[in-house]
């Protein structure tokens, strides 16, 4: 550990998302998205990997979005509580179906922006800044019924309008935005990354990579806007991170890792830099890929994000015989099991030391200021007889990050905040269980839905209020 102290006005929060908290899915005039198709269960996984004909609701199965943890009712309760934890910062993401229902009207519903411009009010009352993520994983349905959702062109218009409807809406209550979550996770879950479902004996990278040239377009051109609506605001990218290790120092090991990392270095390489990177040309190539790109794109492409954000849970690692038999998926990605490291419940690997390796190899690469958006242990928790929830290991496992995150600042990497995941316990992307918990706040519901919904704070979350009321020296 370094002397090294976290600057001032260093961000420090959490992060949620509207389809795993919200509830509220018809409400408020909200339109239908992939997530609230997605259900829980053994019929989960082929719905959000795109592998099924038509994605319909089904009154056998249990949808968790539909009301997840009723943020939509109870966020005032809510931001109370983060503000008691002195946040600073609140990673939010707004339903793009609450503004536009289906996505192709011209006129947005003003009930939605009532509800998100109420939001950030409760937030501002606390001296909290939004920090809002345009699309996480919510893709109106209309819009993958009816245009294919990101193989089609025309997203582009309908996500610009979005955004400044939302830019002109939100002037003076938001300034820092992410344009798409995780944007590289369409790669290994297309549905629920990008709407995409496949048509039988079509090219799936064919489809993944055009999704992506839209989405990088549209990422672009709306940095461009919300520049000009107001030259305060601030726009990142958002990358599911986590560096890959060669298995071994075998040359071949090593060069899998760094082409398993270009993977998902593509699509911020594009943003950071405004063009494609050269090794791209290659990548479609061998994948049978070829892009429809017009003109004008290359020119949009150059409107560069702000910053870099990311989420960090896990390192990953590759070695030249990676299969499907030696691989397991940690975060969507998949990797080889490093034998190194320790695992929570759901396999995914503890490193800190691995954060700051990424931190320092994504600065190295962009030389733009990071933000760590998403970070934490998806663990079970369990009420002790006197109604406490002692999650040491939580503590654990986050103080380590943020010693790590540290370190990466002594190295000199520039990081302006940290928005550890689900603060407030919400539903697992990848499962749909309410059982893989990350927050400081308890909610109490299950894996089927039952519960009162109520809040407690966990142990976690006197340890953060400490952690953020020394600037991160009490550790
Ligand atoms: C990230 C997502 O992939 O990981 C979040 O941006 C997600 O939406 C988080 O919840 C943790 O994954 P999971 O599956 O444990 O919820």
């Amino acid at each position: 550990m370094s002397d090294i102290k976290f600057p001032e006005g260093f961000l420090w929060g959490g992060a949620i998302a509207a389809n795993q908290s919200e509830g509220a899915y018809r409400e408020g005039g909200k339109g239908l998205t992939t997530v609230d198709m997605i259900p829980y269960g053994e019929n989960r996984m082929p719905v959000k990997l795109g592998q099924v004909d038509k994605v319909e609701l089904d009154a056998d199965e249990f949808y968790p979005s539909h009301q997840a943890i009723d943020f939509y009712h109870r966020y005032k309760e809510d931001i109370a509580m983060l503000a008691e934890m002195g946040f600073k910062v609140f990673r939010m993401s707004i339903a793009w179906a609450r503004i536009f229902p289906n996505g192709d009207e011209e006129i947005p519903n003003q009930a939605g922006i009532d509800f998100y411009r109420s939001v950030f009010e409760e937030c501002k009352k606390y001296g909290i800044e939004p920090l809002v993520t345009l699309c996480h994983f919510d893709v109106p349905m209309h819009l993958v019924n009816e245009y294919g959702s990101w193989r089609n062109r025309k997203m582009i218009t309908f996500f610009e309008r979005y955004a400044r409807t939302c830019f002109e809406a939100f002037d003076g209550l938001v300034k820092y935005w992410l344009t798409f979550n995780e944007i590289n996770i369409l790669l290994a879950s297309p549905f629920s990354g990008a709407g995409i479902a496949f048509q039988e004996s079509e090219n799936h990278d064919q489809v993944k990579y055009q999704a992506a040239h839209h989405e990088l377009v549209a990422s672009a051109l709306v940095t461009k806007i919300a520049h000009e609506i107001n030259p305060e605001n601030q726009v990142g990218c958002m990358l599911a991170g986590g560096q890959f290790y060669p298995y071994s120092c075998k040359p071949e090991d090593v060069f899998t890792a760094m082409q398993k990392d270009r993977e998902n270095l593509f699509f911020i390489d594009v943003q950071s830099r405004g063009y494609y990177p050269s090794y791209a040309q290659k990548v479609f190539d061998e994948k049978g890929v070829k892009l429809d790109i017009h003109e004008e794109d290359f020119e949009i492409l150059k409107n560069t994000v702000d910053f870099i954000s990311f989420s960090y849970y896990a390192s990953r690692c590759a070695s030249a015989d990676m299969n499907e038999g030696n691989t397991s998926a940690a975060n969507v990605v998949k990797s080889i099991k490093n034998p190194h490291l320790e695992a929570s419940d759901w396999g995914w690997v503890i490193d800190p030391l691995g954060l700051r390796i990424t931190m320092n190899s994504l600065y190295d690469r962009y030389q733009k200021p990071l933000f760590l958006v998403e970070n934490g242990l998806g663990a079970k928790d369990t009420i002790d007889e006197s109604g406490e929830i002692n999650d040491d290991y939580r503590i654990d496992y986050l103080r380590s990050h943020v010693e790590a995150m540290k370190d990466a600042i002594a190295d000199g990497v520039p990081l302006m905040g940290y928005t550890p995941w689900g603060c407030i316990d919400l539903v697992a992307a990848s499962t749909g269980e309410m059982s893989k918990r990350y927050g400081f706040i308890y909610v109490d519901r299950d894996n089927e839905g039952n519960g009162s919904l109520d809040r407690t704070p966990k142990k976690s979350f006197y340890w953060y209020k400490k952690v953020i009321a020394s600037n991160g020296e009490d550790l």
